[in-house]
């Protein structure tokens, strides 16, 4: 994301249906610029020059440790359903694989966020037995 993009980024909208399963990306972007210790990473997914998702990943102080966590995914209710989502995790567990200690990435989510389920599953996250604010905890292993 630049000067020239990241407002479109402020413009992808998920279905009314799916908006309590995910913070705006205003928000997200926000979030990430006032809190820094949370080391947060926003990124916008593009075709071309065409908008369609947004990531953000960062660091997530849980029981004494430190985490990489996926604080946030969406893709455009316009994009839905395309491959995207698949995509851009793909090329966010690749990325993160590169932070220093990154030993595992985490990943929380609605238990009945079913499409968000089946995504993280189909790109390799496995159910940690974990909730945390009543959302299920699921892990990666990278090492
Ligand atoms: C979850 C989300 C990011 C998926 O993005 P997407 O681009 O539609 O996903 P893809 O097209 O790459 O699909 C990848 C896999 O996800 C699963 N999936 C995606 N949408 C699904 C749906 N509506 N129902 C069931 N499974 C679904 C499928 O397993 C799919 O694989 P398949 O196409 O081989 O069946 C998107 O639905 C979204 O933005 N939802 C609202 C925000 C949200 O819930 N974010 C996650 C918060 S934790």
């Amino acid at each position: 994301m630049n000067h020239d993009n990241w407002f479109a980024i402020t413009q992808l909208q998920v279905a009314d249906d799916q908006k309590h399963f995910v913070a705006p990306n205003t928000f997200s972007l926000t979030q990430a610029h006032y809190q820094p210790e949370l080391k947060l990473v926003p990124l916008g997914a593009f075709e071309g020059d065409t908008p369609v998702g947004f990531v953000m990943y960062g660091q997530y102080h849980y029981e004494g440790k430190d985490m990489q966590l996926i604080f946030r995914l969406m893709v455009d209710k316009n994009h839905q359903r395309k491959g995207y989502g698949r995509a851009i995790m793909e090329q966010t567990i690749e990325r993160m694989k590169m932070l220093p200690m990154c030993e595992a990435i985490y990943i929380s989510f609605e238990p009945e966020n079913i499409a968000a389920k089946n995504l993280y599953i189909g790109v390799g996250f496995e159910d940690t037995g974990t909730i945390d604010e009543d959302e299920v905890i699921y892990r990666l292993k990278v090492i």
